[in-house]
């Protein structure tokens, strides 16, 4: 920002403009006593705008509703801003635990906040499929709920006892986009095949592998060995749910999973290569995860590179895009530091300051943009997504934002002074710089240690 002398009052008419010559998603803010000049590149740029104004204005802008203790203004100055990357994802799983409708318009709220674009939906998974499909009724009324889950990660027997479940109808789906495409982001969804289905075999036992009798929505966390079964019916199945999920979600990329098949054999590589052909023949793009390099004969996908850099390496060097997602940095279910306070400490030890501190070290065209996951098997209501998410999210977002040169030593004091009071206005329980207040620990839920660094996740 280049300052001026002045503020102007906030909420004030903003004059807007388009101008195509700025680079795509930017935006230059003119603000003045008398008022503010937005001029945007796009609807994207012009949404990014309005965000900087809602920061600029202080944490109150981002209440509700206005409270009246104090006038709001903005300080006067230029802005000139536009984004890095233009895949700036982050990946909600739904389906180990459900989030109803109104939890994921929220978060859709919250990356808007955070200038994000990409709200990677994972609807499908073992433990629940939270897609209806009108074709296949058992999938709403068999697959979308399972009768209890683990409670923290054990092998042991023991479940919570308690009937878990939800799902999204199509016009909830539609709304769910409309409300992100409002907000300039575009809701990525992914039906995980071949693996992680479970919860369709459950339903539907001739997708499966030999009989398990009987099938059922899976009660445990972890990689399951069931995989579909890769057949001609199987694929005719998988394309008609993806007739579905196109008639609702107008995203050029969708996402088909293709990660953690044990036991997969080339029939199985195939059955993926033919979605993704499939999809193309839509005008779709595929997205999967770097597990389906090992198949030959792919369209041209999106590959989220989550296992390490040779598969982002590999993945561009076969042209595909490549969506950065390291799990040993950009999994926001892994525990935040090595307190014993620290809730459910799952996964790789991750502290906001080793997530700010992740430089892509791959530097290609390919490489189209970065990605948080918020996988869910500990994520038992919102306030432990919350807990998760914020603020390492921040730290994705600004790395995901801005350009390359990021300096953790000035980013954490913005983040304390500035940041965390937007998120208290939001109403965001994030989780606390130096830890978590007693109501978000679960001393009911130990962790055991495998390896120093890492303990088991889901
Ligand atoms: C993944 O973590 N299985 C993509």
């Amino acid at each position: 920002m280049t300052p001026r002398s002045g503020v102007c009052a906030w909420p004030t008419e903003v004059d807007t403009h388009i101008d195509s010559d700025l680079p795509p998603e930017g935006y230059r803010l003119e603000i003045t006593p008398a008022g503010i000049t937005l001029t945007a590149a796009d609807q994207a740029g012009r949404t990014h705008a309005q965000q900087t104004l809602r920061q600029l204005a202080g944490p109150d802008a981002f209440r509700a509703a206005a409270i009246g203790t104090r006038e709001l203004t903005i300080p006067c100055g230029v802005i000139e801003d536009h984004p890095r990357f233009r895949w700036r994802g982050c990946l909600l799983d739904v389906a180990r635990n459900f989030r109803t409708k109104a939890e994921v318009l929220r978060f859709i709220d919250l990356l808007s906040a955070h200038k994000l674009n990409v709200l990677h939906l994972h609807l499908t998974d073992d433990q629940g499929w939270r897609i209806e499909v009108p074709a296949f009724p058992k999938l709403t009324e068999i697959s979308s709920w399972r009768t209890g889950s683990m409670v923290g990660r054990h092998d042991g027997p023991e479940r919570d006892g308690r009937p878990h479940g939800g799902f999204y109808t199509t016009d909830d789906l539609r709304e769910i986009v409309a409300y992100a495409a409002e907000r300039s982001i575009t809701v990525v969804p992914e039906i995980d095949v071949p693996g992680h289905a479970r919860a369709a075999i459950a339903a539907y036992p001739e997708l499966g592998p030999e009989p398990e009798s009987p099938w059922e929505v899976w009660t445990s966390w972890g990689v399951s060995t069931s995989l579909l079964k890769p057949t001609p019916d199987t694929l005719d199945f998988l394309r008609q749910v993806f007739d579905h999920v196109l008639t609702i979600f107008p995203s050029p990329v969708i996402g088909v999973g293709g990660d953690e098949v044990p036991g997969a054999t080339p029939a199985h590589g195939r059955l993926v290569a033919d979605l993704a052909t499939y999809l193309a023949t839509q005008g779709r793009r595929a997205f999967g995860w770097d597990e389906v390099l090992d198949t030959d004969a792919l369209p041209p996908m999106v590959i989220g590179a989550w296992r390490d850099q040779a598969a982002a390496t590999r993945a561009a060097t076969a042209g595909h895009d490549v969506v950065l997602c390291p799990e040993d940095h950009f999994y926001l279910d892994h525990r935040q530091s090595d307190h014993p306070d620290e809730p459910i400490p799952v996964g790789y030890l991750r502290t906001l300051e080793d997530v700010y501190r992740y430089q892509p070290t791959l530097d290609d065209p390919h490489v189209i943009g970065i990605q948080a996951q918020l996988w869910s098997e500990h994520f038992d209501s919102v306030r432990r997504v919350d807990y998760a998410a914020f603020p390492r999210l921040c730290a994705v977002a600004e790395l995901a934002w801005s350009p390359p040169t990021h300096d953790y030593t000035e980013f954490l004091p913005r983040l304390r002074d500035h940041h965390l009071p937007r998120l208290d206005a939001l109403g965001v329980e994030y989780r606390p710089l130096d830890g978590p207040h007693p109501w978000q620990t679960r001393p009911d839920v130990p962790a055991t240690a495998h390896r120093p660094n890492q303990l088991p996740v889901g």
